[in-house]
């Protein structure tokens, strides 16, 4: 019989007497740098050892943080979680919803930073009209057009060598907060054209509110003492964000739908919840996912190959022909698995649990870090090798070197077939291993997922179809290296190439 453990003992980092671990986070010495959590992390899965947790304990104004480093302990604390699972997040959001403006929100929190009763109400109001399967089908025409227009857009800003500019993370926040409105309020923006002023004022409180974001929700909160510059620009943008929702909610788009059933404050409030989560996670995934497939040329080519084969010419898209994309879909969730847009999620424990062979009390915060353990040798094998056949079902599995020919006969070399070959092998063996479904989980899981899931994926697919459609993407520089911003997005500029594709061939 296995014994339980205290939860004192659980490894990690010595709290000092008075200062407990805050002040490795305020000297910020790596890997202790909320920056770079993703070190910190791999540190605290050193300290973990085999299949265990590790803790991090005493932090000011924080309960206890447990992580534990294991699919199998995750699906477990995910099962027993009760019908309001408490996420705790965003204490500034928190303070603008509750006390700021307290007489606007007043009864109807929202979704985000947000916990009990009141988020299970609202998430009961708008669930049904945001998860079906049918809202992400009907987004599709307007998402499409989107598309469209930010693919005109990449011919405009690229410069002679065919170039992206050293700021295209923000042509895709452009891009990501043009479909959210598009979906949410049923409107266009106008965030992809030079000339709009109401666009330009949105774009200008997207950049102030996603530069505040780091140093308000993981700095220390000196907001809370004085209004920092940081919270000036948060709060001004969030205004700005809240009237626009106000002003641009149409009789279109999923919020209508909200509006009808529980009256235009829920759906602006909604609105605003859609637009603050749903522009920098899609922003920083469609990142991820066009680098790792400009860096490797043989995803890229088989990716193509779906497309040609399965994208209809001389009319628009439709749901029906994203269902014929399953290699398209692998790349994003391969990209995902490799860099989740958000590293770990969190759950704050209702009641005592063992978790892992230790003591866990009520109070404490549980962090799933799917980022360690979906790059981890044991539950996918060659980590860090960009493989999406290791996603493809049974059915969706034609044989790869027949699917990946186009790319095998243009390139004739020997290192190519290697290339084939390997992705082959990890994908064999991973089909032997399996794939866990609680070691890759980047949007969630249970009745607080990600509410947005859905049309994310057909906003991804929609606009990464059309790029690799079109163009050849390619990576001239070195390796990205990542920060949590609280994202996890690349630091280094994304000039990504783009060259027109000769098709035919
Ligand atoms: C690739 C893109 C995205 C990723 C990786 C992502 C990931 C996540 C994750 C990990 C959570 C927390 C889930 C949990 O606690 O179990 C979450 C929550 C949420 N997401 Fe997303 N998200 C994405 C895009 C979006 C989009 C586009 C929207 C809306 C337009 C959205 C709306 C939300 C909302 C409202 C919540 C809070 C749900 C609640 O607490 O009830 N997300 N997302």
């Amino acid at each position: 019989m296995s014994v339980v453990r205290r939860f004192a003992t659980i490894p990690g980092p010595r709290p000092l007497p008075l200062l407990g671990n805050s002040w490795r986070f305020a000297i910020g010495q790596k890997p202790w740098q909320t920056r770079s959590l993703d070190v910190t992390l791999w540190n605290l899965r050193a300290l973990a050892g085999a299949g265990g947790a590790a803790k991090v304990a005493k932090l000011f104004g924080h309960p206890d943080l447990v992580f534990p480093f294991c699919a199998e302990e995750t699906a477990k604390v995910y099962r027993r979680e009760d019908s309001m699972p408490h996420r705790a997040v965003a204490p500034c959001l928190k303070h603008y919803k509750q006390e700021l403006r307290k007489d606007f929100f007043g009864d109807e929190p929202g979704l985000i930073g947000v916990h009990g009763m009141p988020w299970s109400k609202f998430r009961s109001k708008v669930s049904k009209a945001l998860v079906a399967p049918e809202a992400a089908k009907a987004a599709v025409p307007s998402l499409d057009d989107v598309a469209v227009d930010f693919l005109d857009r990449m011919e405009k800003i690229m410069d002679h060598n065919r170039e992206m500019p050293k700021d295209f993370l923000t042509e895709l926040y452009k891009w990501a907060l043009e479909s959210v409105g598009a979906w949410a309020l049923g409107t266009r923006l106008g965030c992809l054209s030079e000339k709009d002023n109401d666009a330009k004022e949105i774009i200008k409180n997207i950049h102030g509110f996603f530069h505040s974001v780091p140093e308000l929700e993981l700095s220390a909160p000196l907001w809370r003492i004085y209004s920092t510059k940081a919270y000036k620009t948060y709060v001004d943008a969030l205004d700005s964000f809240r009237n626009l929702c106000l002003k641009r909610l149409t009789d279109k788009g999923v919020c209508a739908k909200i509006a009808k059933s529980s009256g235009e404050k829920v759906a602006t409030i909604l609105a605003l919840d859609l637009l603050l989560v749903g522009v920098d996670t899609t922003a920083a995934a469609a990142a991820s996912t066009m680098y790792l497939l400009a860096k490797n040329s043989r995803a890229q080519c088989r990716l193509q190959a779906e497309l040609d084969n399965s994208l209809p010419v001389g009319r628009l898209l439709n749901s029906q022909d994203l269902e014929r994309l399953p290699y398209l879909r692998a790349c994003i969730k391969e990209a995902l698995r490799m860099k989740p847009v958000i590293l770990g999620n969190g759950r704050c424990l209702q009641s005592d649990a063992i978790i892992s062979g230790y003591e866990v009390p009520k109070g404490s915060h549980i962090v799933f870090p799917h980022y360690i353990m979906s790059n981890e040798e044991r539950y996918f094998p060659n980590p860090h090798d960009y493989t999406p056949e290791r996603w493809l079902r049974d059915t969706e599995r034609t044989d790869d070197h027949v699917s990946s020919k186009s790319c095998y006969i243009e390139n004739e070399s020997n290192d190519k077939i290697c290339e084939h070959a390997k992705a082959a092998l990890i994908a064999k063996r991973q089909r032997e291993v399996g794939i866990h479904p609680f070691a890759s989980l980047p949007f969630g899981f249970g009745r607080r997922m990600c509410i947005g899931k859905r049309f994310a994926e057909v906003e991804l697919q929609l606009m990464l179809a059309k790029i690799f459609h079109k163009y050849n993407v390619s990576w001239r520089y070195g390796e990205l290296t990542y920060s949590v911003t609280p994202t996890y997005v690349p630091n280094e500029p994304l000039q990504f190439t783009l060259d027109n594709r000769k098709k035919g061939k």
